[in-house]
């Protein structure tokens, strides 16, 4: 079975094929980043523009690159949210004018689903249940995981998401857009226990995420220390206290649901301090431990393609009067 899918939630425009859930045919990405990079994040306006733009080439690629012919694919599947909703509307439009026009089935995926999926399109079996932490520009979620379209959401963020504060800090100091992988890389060159940063709480003892309270303090911290400001020992410190607070309710969830392995995913999981530190809480509680090479981590159509495949298994189709949603899980939606 193969199937098509494609990915416009953001600032990626993204068609992958995949056979029968695992095998990737084709993923091709067209990063955006550049038309955002002047305004430090991403422009909702621009990227629903730049989305419409490229649609039509990054599908071309991905049939090409796959070796196949459009008539051979057998059903189309596309992001239905959550995410930026003009961006969405782009790709859904497309994928719904797509499946009408080959007259083959039309499936709607929800793209936090769709990030846990990724270690099935990179491992021949994947070990269940797991913890799965998705952390992205976007998002910042933790699944209970016992296969793939079997997901309990145990945690989530109640404002900014990890990668969001990230390049927003990063702007702030002119560092330049995206700030996560630059902080990444300037981080190396500092001493992390140079700024201590106090862990959010949430007052009603949930263990969801709140990372304004993080962006705040390190606003607080940059204008306290103003020149004297030591900016790779302020962001190796910034960088870990984001890293040791996304781990500390992972572990509470591990303790709490004892799983037998750890997906981490989205685009902040190309941190080499998350990667690695991820990899000592997998360790310390002997989890097989899945992370993504760096195309899969960001958004993708291949993660798009591939779960849907289960989705055509259970017979979880859309019709042509749904629609695309910006926020996450409206009543039905899997
Ligand atoms: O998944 P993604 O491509 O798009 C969405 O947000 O959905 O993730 C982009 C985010 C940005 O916030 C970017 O700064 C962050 O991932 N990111 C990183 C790294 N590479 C990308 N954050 C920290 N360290 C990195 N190496
Ligand atoms: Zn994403």
């Amino acid at each position: 079975m193969i199937i098509l899918g494609i990915e416009t939630s953001c600032d990626e425009t993204s068609v992958g094929i995949v056979e029968d859930g695992k095998r990737i045919l084709s993923n091709v990405v067209y990063s955006q980043v550049k038309k955002h990079k002047e305004f430090g994040g991403v422009v909702p306006e621009i990227a629903s523009r730049e989305h419409t733009a490229r649609i039509d080439s990054v599908l071309d690629d991905a049939i090409s690159e796959a070796g196949i012919s459009l008539s051979e694919i057998d059903a189309v599947s596309v992001t239905q949210g959550p995410g930026l909703i003009g961006s969405l509307l782009v790709g859904f439009s497309f994928s719904k004018a797509l499946s009408l026009s080959l007259r083959k089935p039309l499936i709607g995926v929800n793209h936090l689903f769709a990030h846990l999926y990724t270690p099935e399109l990179e491992n021949e079996e994947v070990l269940y249940p797991a913890i799965g932490l998705i952390v992205s520009g976007g998002h910042t979620s933790i699944y209970y995981v016992k296969g793939p379209l079997e997901y309990e959401n145990l945690s989530k963020t109640r404002d900014d998401a990890a990668g969001e504060v990230m390049d927003k800090i990063a702007k702030h100091l002119g560092l330049g857009y995206p700030g996560g992988p630059l902080i990444d890389e300037l981080s190396k060159k500092g001493d992390s226990g140079s700024y201590s940063f106090p862990f959010p709480k949430i007052k009603d003892g949930s263990k969801d995420y709140s990372f304004s309270g993080i962006k705040s303090y390190a606003l607080r911290i940059i204008e306290k220390e103003g020149n004297k400001l030591s900016l790779y020992d302020f962001l190796a410190s910034f960088q870990a206290a984001i890293i040791e607070y996304l781990l500390k309710n992972v572990v509470f969830f591990i303790k709490e649901k004892k799983p037998k392995s750890l997906i981490i995913s989205g685009g902040v999981s190309r941190n080499s301090l998350l990667r690695e530190k991820g990899k000592e809480v997998a360790e310390k509680f002997n989890l097989k431990y899945y992370l993504s090479s760096p195309l899969l981590c960001t958004d993708n159509g291949a993660m798009i393609a591939g779960i849907a495949y289960h989705y055509y298994l259970k017979g979880l189709f859309i019709d042509y009067e749904s629609s695309a949603f910006s926020r996450f899980e409206p009543k039905g939606f899997r």
